[in-house]
């Protein structure tokens, strides 16, 4: 990947089990053998390609560039797609055809990759991987087929970008929606730490120098997990399961917490009419919180997830993890009401809040604690799937394991014994189900991604983004439909950038 990619990885070397050295030097002599590939292949320029005869183009143009935010009157030097954070959002249908251009006006490498969208695979934005790095003053056009309707964003895949202002939606409109609701909110949220007196890749280089971060205990080295006393869990999120399935949430200690780029002291309003029915398009873009949302005096109906129709589900609020995306229904009532997005296992920096006006009234405070928060929190991964999103059944194929590894101290994490770059492609061919028995063997929640694809849980429930708590072990199915070398990793960004990554390449 990029440079500071490289340093990182010859930081880590020092400090792998056996187990790990033994495959770094395997993979140095050869990776030929399983027909996988490694990163940072050079491509040149995309093949330009064309929207099929009948089909709609969608186009825009994404300026990435530095930027200066306000939050609630403390100002900040971020990068940014365009002025604001989050960037414009893009819509289009199921089936167009998008001509999307970046525009790298940012003093270094970057990309974009389009979050859960399945794309061929020269679109996926993976620098190393599907193209060069788009460089700075040039331009790079993205061209693909969305071909399913539902909730996405898209973000850098360069570094820690993404934990800058670099982010925005991307919805995918259903041509056969039944609708069914009178307004729709699109709701990001995100950890802000970027112009505070730091940057990401400060964040990124202090993590790995101090070994993680201050609070935290050691966790299972590389190759085994150890014993482990993660001391406190911290925040307040999700208290109210009693023992909250997260186990330690997150390593970064942020100053805001933003819905729609706005911290709680200046939020975000939607403002509509008692008994209007509004779908809130949920996407957390924030790089290492998870959240538990909840809508002050009212329950919300689940209706998908990361683009996937649900059974629908009432709930009083819900755990949404980094790249996840849920899409809820709610009848408003008359009032002022807080949508409160509390970070889960983090003792400060507040909570993110955004308001809904239906009627006259004062507004809640920053620190509003609405009752729902304490209610039924449902965890994304138990929702069943409506019929239509149910992937057939079928028998796998051809299985993998994907072992999530790694400890904050040292910062070190991997997949299948080694970082990114020295661990083995896991493999697939173009036909074939595969079944990927996914572990997390470590004391940390992850977010766990795959590119290209979505996946099927046991249950049959379909996501690109699943929370793995610790210890968790889970099949995830797939069917392998959309040819190229794919990413699978972690979506807390530090956690990949630090080698939570691992590729799936098809091979004939
Ligand atoms: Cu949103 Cu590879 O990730
Ligand atoms: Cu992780």
């Amino acid at each position: 990947m990029t440079d500071s990619a490289l340093t990182r990885r010859t930081l880590l070397l020092g400090g792998l089990g056996v187990a790990s050295v033994a495959t770094l030097a395997a993979c140095s002599g050869a990776s030929g053998t399983t027909g996988g590939r490694m990163p940072s292949r050079t491509f040149g320029a995309p093949v330009p390609v064309s929207p099929s005869p009948g089909q709609k183009t969608v186009t825009a143009t994404l300026t990435a560039k530095p930027a200066t935010l306000d939050l609630g009157g403390r100002t900040v030097s971020t990068w940014a797609y365009g002025d604001t954070a989050p960037g414009p959002v893009v819509r289009a249908t199921a089936g167009d055809f998008l001509r999307l251009t970046l525009d790298n006006q940012l003093p270094a490498d970057t990309t974009v990759h389009w979050h859960g969208i399945r794309l061929r695979n020269a679109a996926d934005g993976v620098p190393g991987m599907t193209q060069d790095p788009v460089k700075p003053g040039t331009r790079f056009v993205y061209e693909f087929t969305a071909p399913d309707p539902g909730t996405y964003f898209f973000h850098p895949h360069v570094g820690v970008q993404l934990d800058r202002g670099l982010y925005a939606p991307l919805v995918i409109q259903d041509p056969d929606e039944p609708g069914g609701y009178d307004a729709e909110w699109i709701v990001v949220l995100d950890d802000w730490v970027d112009g505070t007196g730091t940057t990401p890749d400060d964040v990124l280089k202090k993590l790995i120098a101090d070994g993680g971060p201050a609070s935290s205990g050691g966790m299972g080295g590389m190759g085994g997990m150890g014993g482990m006393d993660h001391g406190s869990m911290g925040g307040m999120g999700g208290m109210s399961m009693g023992s909250p399935p997260w186990g330690d949430a997150g390593d970064v200690t942020y100053p805001f917490f933003l819905i729609n780029g706005k911290p709680p002291t200046d939020p975000d309003v939607l403002t509509a009419k008692p008994g209007q029915k509004v779908r809130l398009r949920v996407i957390n873009a924030a790089s290492d919180t998870i959240f538990t949302l909840a809508l002050g005096g009212h329950r919300m109906t689940i209706t998908h997830t990361d683009g996937h129709a649900v059974q629908p589900t009432e709930v009083d609020a819900f755990y949404i993890g980094m790249g996840e995306r849920y899409d809820a229904v709610v009848t408003l009532a008359d009032g002022v009401f807080p949508l409160v997005a509390r970070p889960f296992g983090k003792t400060s920096g507040g909570q993110a809040m955004a308001l809904i006006r239906t009627g006259p009234g004062a507004a809640p405070t920053a620190g509003v604690n609405p009752a729902e928060l304490s209610g039924q929190v449902l965890i994304g991964s138990q929702l069943q799937p409506a019929a239509s999103a149910r992937l057939p059944d079928r028998k796998p194929d051809a299985t993998a394991r994907l072992d999530l590894q790694g400890s904050m101290k040292p910062y070190q994490w991997g997949i299948n014994g080694a970082p990114f770059g020295s661990n083995e492609p896991l493999t697939v061919k173009a036909g074939q189900r595969l079944r990927i028995t996914a572990t997390n063997m470590t004391m940390m929640t992850h977010p766990l991604h795959l590119h290209g694809h979505t996946f099927a849980l046991p249950s049959g429930l379909r996501k690109d983004t699943v929370l793995m708590a610790p210890m968790e072990s889970l099949s995830i199915d797939l069917d392998a439909d959309n040819a190229g070398d794919w990413m699978i990793h972690c979506h807390n960004i530090y956690h990949a950038e630090a080698g939570m990554m691992i590729a799936l390449n098809y091979v004939a």
